[in-house]
């Protein structure tokens, strides 16, 4: 699984630096991951490169300096790098995954959302590499969980209508591929507003004031790492089975509203939560979102594919570097 090649590394000795050209492993599966910047393609570029893959990760704004700067809107340099690289696998993370955005500017998000992996899906094939979209729970309206990979979709916001128009356009460009719809994410952030779940965070420390919560609408918080694993497994299956195809379903299996999770941060750093108040009231601003699109995942669990982590683990190791009192004792101390 791996070949050799060359590569030029800078060597130092005493009073000198050369620069030499040494063999090293390189993995002979490839894989390319799309909005590998972003908070899920960041573990899933991860995941590949430290299972014995060879990882090329692209993101847009944020890709220099690790990573191939490609506008996914580019169809001549997602064709060159598609031919140049040769990738076996494609995990398509990019998107406009923000309800709101989406919403505020429509055309944009369709470019990205639905025309651009309808190209990466064609682009796909013409290699013969297996393609995963990333898709979401919010393709369905939330009135009948859990459900099926088979369940009828029926999405409340544009952003679901995007991301369902999304999964058409990659199937229709390229039948071998695989749709995987996940729910609410969290994981290792570099902002806390880069997830939903994480930007609860600060409202959680500032115990001082009180803080309103969604308590209606029904979440399963997924780890990122989980689903990068979900996904290379999938992958390596898929190298094996050709008859892995379609659409899958992976979710955490904790069920909680907002209100729930923030308490559950508070229990996990051993902080105050009297101050979180939930409101189970259908939330009025901003797009529609579906009261409970609980996934169901029998499908992948059947093929033995999964990893769950528990949520309160999970949440701890993503938010300490964030921790307020930990923040302080740095500024005092260092
Ligand atoms: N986050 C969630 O809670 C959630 C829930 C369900 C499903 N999903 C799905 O999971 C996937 C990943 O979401 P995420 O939260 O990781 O998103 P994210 O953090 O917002 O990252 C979006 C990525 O898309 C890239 N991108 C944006 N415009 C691009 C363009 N024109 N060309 C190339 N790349 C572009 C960004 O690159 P730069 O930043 O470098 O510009 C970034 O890497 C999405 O498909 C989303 O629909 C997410």
């Amino acid at each position: 699984m791996v070949g050799r090649e060359k590569e030029l590394k800078i060597r130092f000795a005493p009073g000198r630096c050369e620069l030499v050209e040494e063999d090293v492993d390189i993995p002979s599966r490839r894989a390319l991951i799309t909005g590998a910047t972003g908070l899920l393609g960041r573990a899933v570029f991860k995941e590949f490169n430290e299972n014995n893959w060879n990882a090329v990760g692209c993101g847009y704004r944020r890709a220099q300096p690790r990573f191939e700067q490609i506008n996914l809107l580019d169809s001549v340099a997602v064709h060159d790098i598609i031919h140049d690289f040769q990738p076996h696998v494609i995990v398509h993370c990019a998107a406009e995954r923000r309800p709101d955005v989406v919403e505020n500017q429509p055309e944009a998000a369709s470019q990205l959302n639905v025309a651009a992996s309808g190209n990466l899906a064609k682009e796909a094939a013409g290699v013969g590499a297996f393609l995963i979209y990333i898709s979401t729970d919010y393709v369905f309206d939330g009135t009948s969980p859990p459900y099926k990979e088979t369940d009828v979709p029926n999405p409340l916001n544009l952003y679901g209508k995007t991301k369902l128009e999304g999964e058409k356009a990659v199937l229709e460009n390229n039948e071998g591929a695989a749709v995987l719809r996940i729910p609410i994410l969290y994981g290792e952030v570099e902002r806390l507003e880069e997830s939903a779940v994480t930007v609860m965070f600060d409202k959680v420390q500032f115990s001082n004031k009180s803080a309103n919560m969604d308590h209606w609408q029904q979440r399963f918080p997924t780890n990122v790492k989980d689903v990068a694993s979900v996904c290379r497994q999938l992958a390596e299956k898929r190298m094996l089975d050709p008859s892995i195809r379609g659409t899958f379903h992976w979710s955490g299996n904790e069920q909680m509203t907002k209100y729930e999770m923030a308490c559950a941060i508070a229990d996990a750093f051993n902080l105050p939560s009297s101050h979180l108040r939930p409101i189970t009231d259908c939330p009025v601003v901003g797009a529609l979102r579906p009261r409970n699109a609980q996934l169901d995942c029998s499908k992948l669990e059947m093929l033995g594919i999964g990893q769950r982590t528990p949520f309160r683990a999970g949440i701890k190791e993503s938010l300490w570097p964030f921790l307020i009192d930990k923040r302080w004792r740095q500024t005092v101390f260092h």
